[in-house]
């Protein structure tokens, strides 16, 4: 960062990130380098909006021994600049673990030290981020007769009547993934998403015979699974999936080849009939799949419950739930086994619903400036090869959508394995547009905007209600 000034006092950024997950970190660590690499005058002027009060990543699921599913050589960075500072290997070099790591023989670290990793990061980066902070709005500035600009709207949850707002040449928009919550279910304080696991479980009153339902066949489920029938070794737990059985991820190295960086081009430019293809082809690397350690650890448990007993883990394949009832102190599920139709009730005192996400729909943020942006026929943004959405002629300022994209980018769109290389790419093309302009600090004072002052200020207009 040098001698930059501190991001509130400027009035116009060119970049302003919503949330501050992993893809937005990476990005910000592209801007620092690319700054301290150019004239101060040049140097990008960034700032970062995260509704959480400071950083997490799937904090709820940070579950003993679960190990992340991509290599830590896809960290934030090192495919972009194997020689950052800013790489999982120099994280574990500052903790004085590089070498037991090595005697590790892994490339796939536990969720928590990686999660230790990006909060080291993210904690390098503090000036370039505000927490507590969400993003409810996006605003056209026009400026000499187009869209130059952008007015973020944000709030600070402690302060839900004052809205805050920043001006911006770029908006990039990575708000990460959302539950997927079956139609008609309500999440109460027992029947959660997985995202919650963690927090729910240790607001749980302490009674030993617990009874668990656990639904859906992808990796959480297989892992909340196995977290319940360990941590509560008088717990029943019943797994109920429609699959006949967990399906293992496949990792294999010439479908790996999938995430490669060359894939999302090769992806982004080919047919549409084709890029539906290779989703479903490829469905299985990610989705609705599971750990093959992990399955057969699932596996081994069963097997040995059969031999010794009690018999407290359950796998009910095959099998749909039709119906959740409330109860005063649980639900009770009413069960289908597809192949036979034969119908079965199990009462449980906690759901927790493994049923998945889906990437935040952009479109939720992008408020007043939604109608600006472009929508193919299939009803999805429209968006550029860089990440940024197409809008109407009349808007030179950028939005850019990374993580909300797999339909144009392919299935390492909402995952961690592209995420150096996307934050370069977004980087040049943000660069590119600004070699476009005039340089941002000479129009920014004429830009007329009702009677507002240069931001950031208090928005003195009624306050916008939280999107998402
Ligand atoms: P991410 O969701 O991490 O961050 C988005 C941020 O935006 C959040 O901090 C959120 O609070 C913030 N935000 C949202 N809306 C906002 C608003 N309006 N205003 C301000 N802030 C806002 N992938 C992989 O490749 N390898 C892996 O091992 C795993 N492991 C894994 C485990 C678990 C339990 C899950 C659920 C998912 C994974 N994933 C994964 C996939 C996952 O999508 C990926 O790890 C990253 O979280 C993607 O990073 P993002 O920054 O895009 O989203
Ligand atoms: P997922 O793979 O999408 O699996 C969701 C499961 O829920 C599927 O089995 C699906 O059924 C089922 N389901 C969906 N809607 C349902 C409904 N209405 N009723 C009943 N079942 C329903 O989700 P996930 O397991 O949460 O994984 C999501 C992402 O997070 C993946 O990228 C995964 O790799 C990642 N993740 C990584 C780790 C890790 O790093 N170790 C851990 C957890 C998650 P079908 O089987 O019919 O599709």
């Amino acid at each position: 960062m040098g001698d930059r000034p501190p991001t509130a006092e400027l009035g116009v950024h060119d970049v302003i990130g919503v949330g501050f997950g992993p893809s937005n970190i990476a990005l910000a660590i592209a801007i620092e380098e690319h700054n301290s690499s150019v004239s101060a005058g040049a140097a990008l002027r960034a700032v970062f909006l995260e509704r959480q009060p400071r950083f997490g990543w799937h904090r709820g699921m940070l579950l003993d021994g679960a190990t992340m599913q991509v290599s830590y050589l896809k960290d934030l960075v090192t495919l972009r600049n194997p020689s950052s500072s800013f790489s999982f290997l120099s994280y574990l070099h500052t903790q004085n673990r590089l070498v037991d790591f090595i005697n590790h023989k892994t490339m796939f670290p536990l969720r928590c030290e990686y999660h230790d990793y990006l909060e080291w990061a993210a904690g390098r980066l503090d000036d370039l981020v505000e927490y507590d902070s969400e993003v409810l709005d996006l605003r056209p500035v026009v400026h000499e007769g187009v869209i130059a600009y952008i007015d973020v709207i944000s709030r600070r949850p402690g302060q839900p009547d004052r809205t805050v707002v920043r001006r911006a040449r770029n908006v990039v928009i990575a708000a990460g993934l959302a539950p997927r919550v079956p139609d008609g279910v309500v999440l109460d304080e027992r029947t959660w998403h997985n995202t919650d696991l963690l927090h729910r479980l240790a607001a749980l009153p302490t009674t030993p015979r617990q009874r668990f339902v656990v639904i859906g066949a992808g990796q959480s489920a297989a892992e909340v699974t196995e977290h319940l029938h360990t941590r509560f070794p008088q717990a029943e737990v019943y797994a109920v999936f429609s699959r006949y059985g967990l399906s293992p991820a496949d990792n294999s190295g010439f479908v790996n080849q999938i995430f490669d960086p060359d894939a999302v081009g090769e992806f982004y430019h080919a047919p549409e009939s084709v890029r539906e293809m290779l989703l479903t082809y490829h469905r299985g690397t990610n989705y609705s799949a599971v750990d093959l350690d992990l399955i057969d650890e699932l596996y081994r448990r069963t097997y040995q419950e059969k031999v010794r007993g009690p018999r407290r883990l359950h796998f009910l394949r095959a099998s749909q739930v039709e119906s959740y009832e409330k109860l005063p102190d649980g639900t009770r599920l009413h069960i289908r086994h597809l192949p036979t139709g034969e119908k079965r009730v199990l009462e449980a005192d906690i759901v927790v619903l493994a049923t998945g996400y889906h990437a935040r729909d952009p479109r939720k943020v992008l408020g007043g400036m939604d109608s600006f942006c472009l929508v193919g026929q299939d009803g999805q943004l429209q968006v550029g090869r860089d990440y940024s959405v197409d809008t109407t002629p009349d808007t030179s300022a950028g939005i850019y959508i990374p993580g909300a994209s797999e339909y144009a980018h392919g299935i390492s769109s909402s995952l961690l394995s592209n995420i150096s290389i996307r934050a370069g790419e977004i980087l040049g093309s943000v660069l590119r547009r600004q070699d476009l302009e005039a340089p941002l600090a000479a129009i920014a004072p004429g830009i007329p905007h009702a009677s507002l002052p240069d931001p950031p200020y208090l928005d003195p207009r009624p306050n916008a209600q939280p999107q998402n």
